[in-house]
């Protein structure tokens, strides 16, 4: 059986990605960092759907780490047919303030990570005849760019959007696809692991999505070859309508539904 990989299973949006390719019937190898999270979920979607979990703990932080997750699985004879590279955070600071060590990190989490991870399978993908790669962006890649705070977030999400248009352009022709998972305010621990949930307890509850609606659109979008998934109507329509708007305008409806993060 053909098996998903996927980063950070242990919470929010990678946790919902994992039970969903479970139940569709594949196996999974599962990494992060938390390692009795991951033996848990591991155990529960075992016994829940009578597939294979293999787990990994690993720090995306590390420059080795991608290397460390790839020779893992050929080591265990893993016939690995998905990329889901979803693992990420956001460091809140300033651009000035934020060491450069944490910088380099985040940016090696959120881009370098998803980049490293992808060349090393790609190989793979091209003997056994095709692979797909689910990249978890952002809206933000799309919206104007933070003022203040996490000013990194959401470029470093547009180049993986771009980044996934480069490989579909390179690797369509063998059977190699790639979708950029874009979600707006999705609850996880993703604002209480950034020390922004204050901000997210602001959005109107109208902008936030749940984690497994998220997954189950960006799923669909990647067997659909999608290259962009924006899950939500009100999403969709944020991103085709914001290109025409003037920035200012932009900017005060940002201010409005991300809980001051404009200001
Ligand atoms: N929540 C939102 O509003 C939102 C919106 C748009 C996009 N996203 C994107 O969605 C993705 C998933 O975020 P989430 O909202 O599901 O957040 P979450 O609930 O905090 O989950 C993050 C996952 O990433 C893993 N992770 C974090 N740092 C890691 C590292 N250094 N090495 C390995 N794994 C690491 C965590 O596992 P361990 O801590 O166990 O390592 C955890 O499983 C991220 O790429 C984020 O940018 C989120």
């Amino acid at each position: 059986m053909s098996v998903v990989l996927v980063t950070g299973p242990t919470a929010g949006i990678g946790k919902s990605i994992a039970y969903k390719f479970a139940e569709r019937g594949y196996d999974l190898f599962l990494v992060a960092r938390r390692i009795d999270r991951l033996k848990e979920i591991a155990l529960d979607i075992e016994k829940k759907f009578n597939v294979n979990v293999e787990v990994l703990q690993s720090d995306l932080k590390n420059k080795n780490s991608p290397k460390e997750i790839y020779d893992y699985s050929r080591e265990t004879k893993l016939d690995v047919e998905i990329l889901v590279l979803n693992a990420g955070y956001q460091h809140n600071k300033t651009l000035h303030e934020v060491s450069l060590d944490d910088e380099e990190d985040c940016l090696r989490v959120l881009g370098l990570s998803v980049i490293m991870q992808t060349k090393l399978y790609l190989k793979d993908f091209i003997k056994r005849g095709g692979g797909k790669v689910l990249v978890v962006s952002s809206v933000a890649g799309f919206a104007p760019a933070s003022p203040r705070y996490a000013v990194l977030y959401g470029p470093v999400k547009t180049f993986m959007n771009r980044f996934v248009e480069a490989i579909n352009a390179a690797y369509n022709r063998e059977n190699i696809n790639a979708t950029a998972l874009c979600p707006g305010f999705t609850v996880t621990e993703f604002h209480s692991v950034s020390g922004t949930q204050k901000q997210m307890d602001k959005v109107p509850s109208f902008m936030k999505m749940s984690a497994d609606d998220v997954a189950e659109a960006g799923i669909n979008g990647l067997f659909k070859n999608k290259q962009i998934v924006i899950p939500g109507l009100v999403y969709k329509f944020l991103v085709n309508t914001l290109r025409f708007l003037p920035n200012g305008l932009v900017k005060f409806i940002g201010n409005k539904v991300a809980g001051g993060r404009y200001e």
